[in-house]
């Protein structure tokens, strides 16, 4: 005992003079671990001290070959001592078994129905999720377990895909030690942010769940120079945790914009921006990760290191599109700053009701002939196509049209050629056209608070390339493959943006975004009772068929990561393109032992979630794919 912990603290003194290199980020941020162990590991038990240990320092290599993770009732299942431990080495950090937020509504110690009542109310609003340890946006991949009844009816309130513990945390160490945790113990380790992930990507059945939602801080850097990025300019350093709103309305004090999504609680900084990001300042600046200029990262052997141009350059590549959860856990990220600007946006909508249905789509028809101009332009629409099986009536919804930099003149010159035409087929809107002093009030002004938590549905989609607008005959193949999947009562969202990035980063970025107009999704929906072989039945044939069609139609494009279907076939490269044989290598070089997984993530074919009713989510066990 006293020889091995003599190593450990020999182990210690050399890895701090190694971590203490001078982290290149200004205003860097530093870690305490090292303090902190050789302050506490002489208290510990000498069984626990090496659970907490980052890699270099461990006596014994981590990792099995045992064909699950870890889990209650596994032999090397953590004593609640461990999990004590890691608690107070976190300074009281770790949650443990937080309850569903529809426990309320269930009997038990936690029941309340005027309180259920409330919820149910709010449910679809993402602000009710945004700050809950565990919730996912989408109940779908969780397993649809412990639902407000007058949402979903789960029967009763289990934790299904809920992880068991997670680690609030607010400082590099804290992630160091739920990641060394979670490495040396083998128990399946999640990241969760904000939980917006279509697939679900941050939850896991009885997971230790590290939570950067309360990474906040937000620093104004006024000249960030980075030669070999080409960059210099006024960018901001943020914590992980910061939202869309949260960053919007700093920038605009600083009279700055940044590249994010449009959504407003969406975790920019988090699954986003590493998986890459289209924004309302897409066709004029690229993805979100093309504005990162470096992160602070905790890597899967625990180490706190700065990932840029300079520092570890490769994996700076790989977390600048390669996706969450994959390569590390990011607590800072520093992206570039763009100077305000003036933003017109329009919403308008019309439907088939009184003008046929031959009418209707001869006018979503005539608007596919503007996305590339439109695109190239440098602007954003954002526009839905809703079928009604009931009344047998389609919608379309743009909101908004979105011209970042653009006057009322400017934007009503580009949208009047197909207004013109849209009147000439007798389609008459009233569209609302208005022009905003800065991008943030257009922003604020113009876009929807999305609902989330759909009980009965999937999203797929697919990025169409200006391949498929050349010719009359391409756009033409397109538009009926729209009009199809509308006639097949899926709901349809489409993005025409371009991503092509001015500063040409070399990153992960998926390929397939550098030529997209169009980035389409589309939505099966299955009834609300359908049993869990139905459901199945119809995701499978929506990928086999409508996802098939748009596939088909767009050879060698893809989807995007964070915003499609677990289901997406050969989603390697559908999702990165011509980088995942690269991506493949960097994930066995920086998590050779699968300390992260998420679904569809690089390197996850090995790993698969055997859920307890056969669909895809995380209600179930990580195991290896034999
Ligand atoms: C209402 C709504 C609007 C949206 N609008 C847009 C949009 O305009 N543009 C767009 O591109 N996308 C949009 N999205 C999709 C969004 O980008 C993804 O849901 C994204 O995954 C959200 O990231 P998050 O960190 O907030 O979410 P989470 O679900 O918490 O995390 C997503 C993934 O990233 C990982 N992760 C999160 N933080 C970290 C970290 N610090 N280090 C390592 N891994 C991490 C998680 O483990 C998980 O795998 C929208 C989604 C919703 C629900
Ligand atoms: C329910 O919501 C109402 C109004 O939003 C509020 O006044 C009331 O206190 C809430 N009740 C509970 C039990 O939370
Ligand atoms: C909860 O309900 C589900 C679905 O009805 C059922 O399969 C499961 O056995 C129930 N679990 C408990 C603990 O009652
Ligand atoms: C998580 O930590 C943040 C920041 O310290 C705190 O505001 C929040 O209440 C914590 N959440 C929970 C559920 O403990
Ligand atoms: C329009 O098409 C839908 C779906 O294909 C159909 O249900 C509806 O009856 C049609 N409406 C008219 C007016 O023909
Ligand atoms: C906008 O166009 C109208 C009509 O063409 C013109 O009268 C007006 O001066 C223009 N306004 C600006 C700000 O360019
Ligand atoms: C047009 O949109 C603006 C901004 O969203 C709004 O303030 C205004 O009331 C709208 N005008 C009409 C006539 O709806
Ligand atoms: C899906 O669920 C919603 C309620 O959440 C319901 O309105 C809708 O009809 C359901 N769709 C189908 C096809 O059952
Ligand atoms: C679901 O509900 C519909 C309508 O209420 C009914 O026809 C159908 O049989 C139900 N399906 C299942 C699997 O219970």
């Amino acid at each position: 005992m006293g020889r091995r912990s003599s190593t450990v603290i020999f182990w210690l003194t050399t890895a701090l003079v190694i971590s203490s290199n001078a982290s290149p980020i200004l205003g860097s941020s530093k870690s305490d671990l090292l303090d902190l162990l050789n302050s506490n590991l002489k208290s510990l038990p000498s069984g626990l001290k090496s659970l907490f240990l980052p890699e270099a320092l461990l006596p014994f290599s981590p990792g099995s070959s045992s064909r699950c993770k870890v889990y209650p009732g596994d032999k090397n299942w953590p004593s609640d001592e461990a999990w004590n431990k890691l608690n107070e080495l976190t300074g009281d950090r770790l949650l443990s078994k937080p309850e569903p937020q529809g426990s309320i509504c269930y009997p038990g110690a936690h029941f309340d129905a005027a309180k259920c009542a409330n919820i149910t109310a709010v449910w679809s609003r993402s602000y009710t999720h945004m700050d809950d340890p565990i919730e996912m946006f989408t109940p779908v991949a969780q397993g649809m377990t412990c639902m407000p009844p007058n949402v979903f009816d789960s029967g009763n309130c289990t934790r299904g895909g809920f992880p068991l513990y997670v680690l609030n945390a607010t400082k590099p160490e804290h992630v160091q030690l739920g990641v060394n945790f979670a490495r040396n113990t083998g128990v399946r380790l999640v990241v969760k942010n904000t939980g917006h992930d279509f697939l679900g990507k941050s939850g896991g059945q009885d997971a230790l769940s590290i939570w950067t939602h309360w990474f906040k801080d937000i620093d104004y850097i006024e000249n960030y120079v980075d030669k070999r990025l080409g960059y210099s300019g006024p960018a901001f350093k943020a914590g992980v945790g910061v939202q869309a709103f949260e960053i919007y309305k700093a920038a605009r004090e600083k009279l700055k914009v940044v590249v994010g999504g449009e959504g407003e609680t969406v975790g920019i900084f988090g699954g986003y921006i590493q998986g890459g990001g289209h924004s309302p300042l897409s066709s004029l600046y690229g993805t979100g990760a093309d504005q990162v200029l470096a992160y602070e990262v905790v890597t899967a052997d625990g180490e706190f290191v700065t990932a840029s141009s300079t520092s570890n350059p490769d994996l700076f590549w790989a977390m600048r599109g390669g996706g969450g959860s994959t390569f590390g856990v990011a607590t800072s990220v520093v992206v570039k700053a763009h100077p305000e600007m003036p933003t017109t946006a329009s919403r308008f909508t019309f439907t088939s009701a009184n003008i046929g249905n031959e009418t209707f789509w001869a006018g979503i028809r005539s608007y596919v002939d503007y996305f590339v101009p439109n695109a190239d332009a440098g602007t954003y629409a954002y526009f839905t196509l809703i079928p009604n099986v009931y009344t047998g009536i389609f919608t379309f919804n743009m909101s908004p049209f979105f011209a970042p930099g653009k006057s009322l003149n400017e934007t009503k010159a580009l949208l009047q050629p197909w207004f013109t035409r849209l009147n000439d087929l007798g389609i008459h809107f009233d569209p609302n056209i208005t022009h905003f002093d800065s991008f943030y009030d257009a922003w604020r002004s113009s876009f929807p608070l999305e609902v989330v938590e759909k009980v009965n549905a999937t999203t797929g989609s697919r990025m169409f390339p200006r391949a498929n607008f050349q010719t009359e005959k391409k756009r033409e193949e397109l538009y009926q493959n729209l009009r199809q999947s509308s006639e097949s009562n899926r709901v349809q969202v489409h993005f025409n943006i371009k991503a092509v990035d001015p500063a040409n980063a070399d990153n992960a970025v998926n390929s397939a975004w550098r030529s997209n107009i169009l980035f389409a999704q589309q939505a099966v929906r299955w009834p609300v009772n359908a049993t869990a072989a139905e459901i199945l039945r119809i995701r499978k044939e929506f990928q086999t068929g409508d996802m098939q069609r748009w596939r088909d139609i767009s050879p060698g494009s893809g989807g995007y990561l964070a915003e499609a279907d677990r289901l997406e076939p050969n989603f390697g490269q559908a999702f990165w393109g011509n980088k995942y044989p690269r991506l493949l290598l960097l994930k066995k070089k920086w998590d050779p032992k699968n300390v992260f997984y998420a679904v569809t993530s690089v390197g996850s074919e090995g790993w698969r979630v055997e859920s307890v009713d056969g669909l895809p989510n995380e209600n179930g066990k990580l195991c290896r794919v034999a």
